[in-house]
């Protein structure tokens, strides 16, 4: 993994560049500001460049999603919230709501009008009689996992540093321990939803079964969520972390990975590796995770044994497990994504993927590439049977079927190179899954994950037979369109 540091937002700043059209837009946008500054109660701020404040709310992990905003806004309450979208509504100003800004898609969660970030939503609250925890839309999962930790409970949220409740929460969530208890979204109680005319409401299955359907998976299509309540479980230390191999070790940890995935179907065990290729040089970044101090069986003996050049292993606390990969030094790239549905993880689709590594990873490198990932996902053909109620996203409960994944993860720095990079991305994206349907896997309407599916993809690829009822879902809370001044997947 190539430790670049991350540009700052200046830097980015002056990537973007500015026309002068831009900024008389611009200009119309800044009144909208103020009428919010004026309309809101006193514990609301509103920002300008400038600030660091204002910085910080427009910052993304990566800089192809960040843009310059006419101002910032960080809500204190509710109430404020539905006061702002009021005053968009009416002025038809763009806006962005961003949570912990990992989406990696321009626009998501970044507008050149009114950017709403949401730090100041920043409590945990545990309800041990409950058992669940309300939390705030600005937090990221690693405070979480934090705050929790002294009563000896979690939730099931993102297993990497630094991503935000809101991404995850409102698109799906898949975590380390996703086997046992399923996505985030088959693990929230309920909402507080600003909703697109400004009322403020509690979402619950039987409070309004439609909106917690569509909400869990449906991001910002139906107002903006101020806190999520989900449901708590014991937690104990978990033993694992990260094992680094070098390029001569890749077969070797092909087969290992290969005959885990065969073998163990412990919903407490998960492998999750990622390879980098950059400049050249290949890293294979492994972790290992078991939901108690120690692990059964031998169960990852032999990817222990084989030579590694680092390792980060021990019985530990799940937030220092979740830290282990560094993610954060990746961060200020220009990123995309993409996700290939896989059944089963054979030798051979591991050898393909290895191929796909490094033919992409040496032609991208001709470009401004810089970090050509691929990551292997293995998870139980049971993940999506652990909710009560259907969710948006995966809306195709039915089929019982859960997917492992792949995911494609393409890192660079010139702003040129965006539209080759996506469309490589997407190249491979589709090889891979064609292997995997000639290979005989039933993946071929398998949907994709929101969260990792690039700009463009189309809904019904991602939401399937759910597109029609989610936009009359949509229909019914939102008539005038408000959040269609916003980015992100639109019903
Ligand atoms: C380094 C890294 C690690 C990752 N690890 C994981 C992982 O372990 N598991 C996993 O499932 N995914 C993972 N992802 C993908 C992740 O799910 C998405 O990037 C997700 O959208 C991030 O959420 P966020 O709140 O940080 O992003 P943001 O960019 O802030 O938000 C994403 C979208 O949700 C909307 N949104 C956010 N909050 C709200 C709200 N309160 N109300 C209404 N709309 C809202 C935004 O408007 C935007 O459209 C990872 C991504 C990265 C870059
Ligand atoms: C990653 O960055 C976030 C800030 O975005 C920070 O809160 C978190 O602690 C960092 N993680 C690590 C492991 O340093
Ligand atoms: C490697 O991947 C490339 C690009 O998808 C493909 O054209 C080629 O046939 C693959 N090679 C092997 C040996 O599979
Ligand atoms: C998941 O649940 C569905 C519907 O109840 C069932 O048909 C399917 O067999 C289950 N799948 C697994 C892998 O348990
Ligand atoms: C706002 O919309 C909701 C959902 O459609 C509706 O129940 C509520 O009455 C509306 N509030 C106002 C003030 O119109």
């Amino acid at each position: 993994m190539t430790l670049l540091p991350g540009l700052s937002f200046a830097v980015i700043s002056g990537l973007i560049g500015l026309s002068a059209s831009t900024e008389l837009r611009r200009a119309d946008y800044t009144a909208t500001c103020q009428e919010i500054a004026a309309a809101v109660s006193s514990a609301s701020k509103v920002y300008y460049g400038g600030s660091p404040q204002y910085t910080e709310d427009n910052e993304h992990w990566a800089s192809s999603s960040s843009q310059i905003s006419a101002c910032s806004f960080e809500p204190a309450n509710a109430q404020d919230v539905g006061i702002a979208l009021q005053l968009l509504a009416k002025d038809q100003t763009p806006f962005a709501v961003k949570s912990g800004g990992h989406s990696a898609n321009p626009g998501f969660s970044s507008t050149p009008g009114v950017q709403i970030a949401l730090f100041s939503f920043s409590e945990v609250v545990y309800d041990p009689n409950a058992q669940t925890a309300t939390i705030g839309m600005g937090l990221i999962w690693d405070d979480v996992y934090s705050e929790l930790e002294q009563y000896g409970v979690i939730i099931v949220g993102a297993k990497t540093t630094g991503v935000g409740i809101g991404g995850i929460v409102l698109g799906g969530g898949y975590s380390y321990l996703s086997n046992q208890y399923g996505l985030s979204v088959d693990n929230v109680v309920s909402f507080e939803l600003v909703m697109p005319n400004g009322t403020v409401a509690s979402i619950t299955s039987s409070s309004n079964p439609d909106l917690f359907y569509g909400v869990r998976g449906g991001f910002n299509n139906f107002g903006i969520v101020t806190t999520v309540t989900m449901k708590t479980y014991a937690q104990s230390q978990v033993w694992g972390g990260l094992i680094s191999y070098t390029a001569d070790q890749w077969d070797a940890v092909n087969t290992a990975i290969a005959n885990f995935v065969s073998t163990v179907t412990d919903p407490k065990a998960c492998v999750y590796s990622t390879t980098d290729y950059a400049s050249g040089v290949v890293a294979i970044l492994t972790i290992l995770f078991y939901d108690a101090p120690t692990y059964p069986d031998g169960i990852f003996n032999e990817l222990l044994a084989i030579p590694h050049s680092a390792e980060d292993i021990s019985t530990r606390s799940y937030l220092s497990l979740i830290q282990t990969l560094p993610a954060n030094a990746s961060s200020g790239l220009r990123a995309m994504f993409h996700w290939v549905p896989i059944e089963q993880f054979t030798s051979s689709m591991l050898q393909m993927v290895k191929n796909q590594t490094l033919v992409y990873g040496e032609q991208l490198s001709q470009s401004s590439g810089v970090l050509i990932s691929y990551d292997l996902v293995p998870l139980l053909p049971s993940l999506y049977n652990h909710s009560d109620t259907p969710s948006a996203f995966p809306s195709l409960r039915d089929s019982g079927q859960g997917y492992s994944f792949i995911e494609v993860y393409y890192g660079w720095t010139d702003a040129n190179d965006d539209e080759v990079m996506l469309q490589v991305g997407a190249e491979s994206a589709a090889y891979m899954k064609q292997f995997a349907v000639d290979a005989g896997q039933d993946v071929a309407n398998a949907l994709i994950y929101p969260n990792c599916a690039p700009p463009g993809t189309a809904l019904a690829d991602i939401y399937g037979d759910a597109v029609s009822s989610l936009h009359s879902i949509r229909s019914a809370v939102d008539p005038g369109n408000v959040m269609g001044l916003t980015g992100g997947w639109r019903f």
